[in-house]
């Protein structure tokens, strides 16, 4: 299967919490640019036998995929969405790969002018899979050009101006759109309604993130104990991307130490080095919940107010940082507002020393 990368031009997704000049999160579940190019990153299933996890969303995709190959048809167009990080774009390769066709890859900020999406459509090869990162971020017109691709796989593009423009009609092959977003809420009604397939990814359970770490050590040939793809995947947040990040970290540590097998220890003692805490969360987490507790009482209080105070954009905060977080029950969101919850005051009391 080929993989087809385009755009680039436009500027990057926002990223994790940043305060100025710090470095970047090693917990950041956002793509990082310094991270294997999605074609060389051999940490990626390829196929849905080798995909763990999300086992509800490969059964539907599994059935979706037999019963299209069986008609002769292109899958229909899928819509995945969740937290950064979950294996969205994974999950669309392998569509691919399971389809026997190309997976052509880019992202709604690379569709800036109208002829950016239309180049796309109409190089399509009948059954190949696009896949539009944070489509959600899609403009207006390029939006429009979608909705009769995506429909009667036609585009209808209009040609001249003024008095003199016309439209014309362009078959172009059919196709699967695979679009992801982390923000389904954001995506216009007309849009999602055209996906025949909405799924969402959820954080993965600790089972499935120590067979996910234990994977990308054999890939990686590290002789890694079991307690040791243990602490990973309890530090990663739910997040592959974050565990395979952490676990290349924890490489580094023992390659320097001259550690043959890597033990819990050495995993602690890693990741304690990038502030990453026995919950995963790193300053930036920590800091949150700080001002929160500090200057508000522990909330309620307003997401605007919290980006301000911390220096962040709020949709960021809220798309990124949240959302594990919520997850593990230290904030809460009320219509009043976040609160710190006394699983997060308890954390945070105990990780004091760890405070940035
Ligand atoms: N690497 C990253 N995500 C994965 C997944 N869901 N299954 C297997 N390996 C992975």
């Amino acid at each position: 299967m080929a993989i087809i990368s385009s755009g680039g031009t436009a500027a990057p997704a926002p990223r994790g919490l940043r305060s100025g000049a710090a470095p970047e999160r090693l917990v950041d579940p956002t793509a990082a640019v310094e991270e294997p190019p999605v074609r060389e990153d051999g940490l990626r299933p390829r196929r849905l036998d080798d995909y763990i996890g999300q086992s509800e969303l490969k059964q539907v995709l599994r059935i979706a995929v037999e019963a299209t190959r069986r008609r002769e048809e292109a899958l229909d167009h899928v819509l995945l969405y969740g937290p950064p990080g979950l294996g969205k774009t994974t999950m669309a390769l392998v569509l691919a790969e399971e389809l026997g066709v190309r997976c052509r890859i880019t992202s709604a900020p690379a569709l800036e002018r109208p002829r950016d999406i239309v180049g796309l459509l109409v190089n399509l090869q009948p059954r190949e899979v696009l896949f539009i990162d944070e489509i959600h971020r899609l403009n207006r017109v390029a939006e429009e050009i979608l909705y009769p691709a995506m429909e009667d796989f036609r585009l209808d593009l209009t040609v001249g101006k003024g008095t003199t423009a016309r439209t014309r009609s362009l078959e172009v092959a059919p196709f699967t759109l695979v679009g992801a977003t982390t923000r389904a809420g954001s995506l216009s009604s007309p849009l999602r309604d055209r996906f025949g397939l909405i799924q969402r990814l959820e954080f993965y359970g600790q089972d499935d993130l120590e067979a996910i770490v234990q994977r990308a050590a054999g890939l990686l040939q590290l002789a890694l104990q079991p307690c040791a793809a243990r602490e990973v995947a309890r530090r990663c947040r739910g997040t592959p991307r974050i565990a395979n990040r952490l676990l290349r970290r924890v490489r580094d540590v023992a390659a320097v130490g001259g550690h043959g097998r890597i033990d819990a220890a050495l995993v602690d003692q890693a990741l304690s080095l990038h502030r990453v805490d026995g919950r995963g969360l790193d300053a930036s987490d920590r800091r949150l919940l700080a001002l929160m507790l500090e200057a508000y009482g522990g909330g309620p209080v307003g997401l605007e107010t919290l980006a301000a105070g911390l220096g962040e954009d709020p949709a960021t905060l809220e798309a990124v940082v949240e959302p594990y977080l919520l997850q593990l029950g230290f904030l809460q969101r009320t219509p009043r507002g976040r609160i710190v919850t006394a699983a997060g005051r308890a954390h945070l009391d105990a990780a004091g020393a760890l405070v940035a």
